[in-house]
């Protein structure tokens, strides 16, 4: 069912790699709820991934830049103004740590690995807010969303020095929502997300076992990467005009809960 909630909105989405991606559904919801958008992902996204597909069916095209360099998201932007002049809604879904990647254990980080982690998976939502500023190109009003994960206030072992990139996400948002907010009246916000499996979700070793855990800990299971499609697609509508600077846990009620009777159970099973 759609509802045309973006019907004339414009917008840009960051991170869709392949149909997994969270950032895939997104555009496909965007699409479908009328919006027009742009895509972009890093250049060897476009080798790896089926992006392509996918500007197909949101009868669009794709802009590659590397969320990392000002000179291609200056470019991106530019693109995006010659189309739609301005835009109405972003959504940063971009994450990447080489040291997760490499299996580095926390305390023993390869410290440019480290700095990697934190400029693709949080400063460049920095960037882009800061490129977007300058170039003039959001409405009054619009939406920015960025994902991420609840490792950022609580400790997940093996979710390492991403937990600390989601944290400094978080933070960003908080500090250029206030600026946007004043600026342009722009909303600025984090979600939460579940366990998803996805390429940079299925990365993290015991993925699995996240996975299982967080859905035997929610009350309504997991969240999907559509189910969160739907919520991204919300905060970029007109009926969450008054919503900023938050972090908004989608995640089936799992940030609420100590244990669940579905847990108590397991280890019950589990030691008989
Ligand atoms: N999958 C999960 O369990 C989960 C849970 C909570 C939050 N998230 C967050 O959701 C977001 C999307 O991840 P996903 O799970 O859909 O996985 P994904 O692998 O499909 O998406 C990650 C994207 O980041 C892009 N990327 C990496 N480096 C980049 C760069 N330098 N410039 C531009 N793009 C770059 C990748 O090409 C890819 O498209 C991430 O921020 C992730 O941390 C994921």
């Amino acid at each position: 069912m759609t509802y045309g909630l973006l019907k004339g909105k414009k917008g840009i989405i960051f991170g869709a790699l392949d149909e997994s991606s969270i950032a895939w559904k997104v555009a496909e919801k965007a699409y479908a709820e009328g919006a027009e958008i742009l895509l972009t992902n890093a250049p060897v996204a476009m080798r790896l991934g089926s992006i392509k597909n996918l500007a197909e069916k949101c009868n669009t095209e794709i802009i590659p830049a590397d969320a990392t360099n000002l000179e291609d998201l200056k470019k991106l932007m530019e693109r995006a103004k010659e189309k739609f002049g301005k835009i109405d809604f972003m959504l940063h879904s971009i994450g990447m740590s080489p040291n997760i990647r490499k299996n580095k254990p926390y305390n023993d980080l390869d410290y440019d690995f480290y700095n990697k982690t934190l400029d693709v998976s949080a400063i460049s939502l920095h960037k882009m807010l800061h490129v977007a500023e300058k170039t003039e190109i959001l409405n009054r009003g619009a939406s920015i969303v960025a994902l991420t994960y609840i490792a950022a206030q609580r400790i997940f072992s093996k979710y390492s020095d991403m937990a600390d990139a989601k944290a400094l996400l978080e933070s960003i948002t908080r500090s250029y929502g206030y600026r946007l907010g004043n600026s342009l009246g722009v909303r600025v916000n984090t979600v939460s997300q579940s366990p998803t499996k996805t390429t940079a979700g299925s990365g993290i070793a015991g993925f699995e076992e996240m996975f299982n855990y967080a859905d035997k800990m929610s009350p309504l299971g997991n969240a999907t990467a559509e189910d969160c499609a739907d919520f991204c697609i919300m905060l970029f509508s007109d009926l969450t005009r008054k919503v900023t600077m938050q972090n908004l846990y989608h995640d089936g009620g799992f940030s609420m809960v100590g244990i669940s009777d579905a847990i108590i159970e397991e280890y019950i099973k589990n030691n008989k």
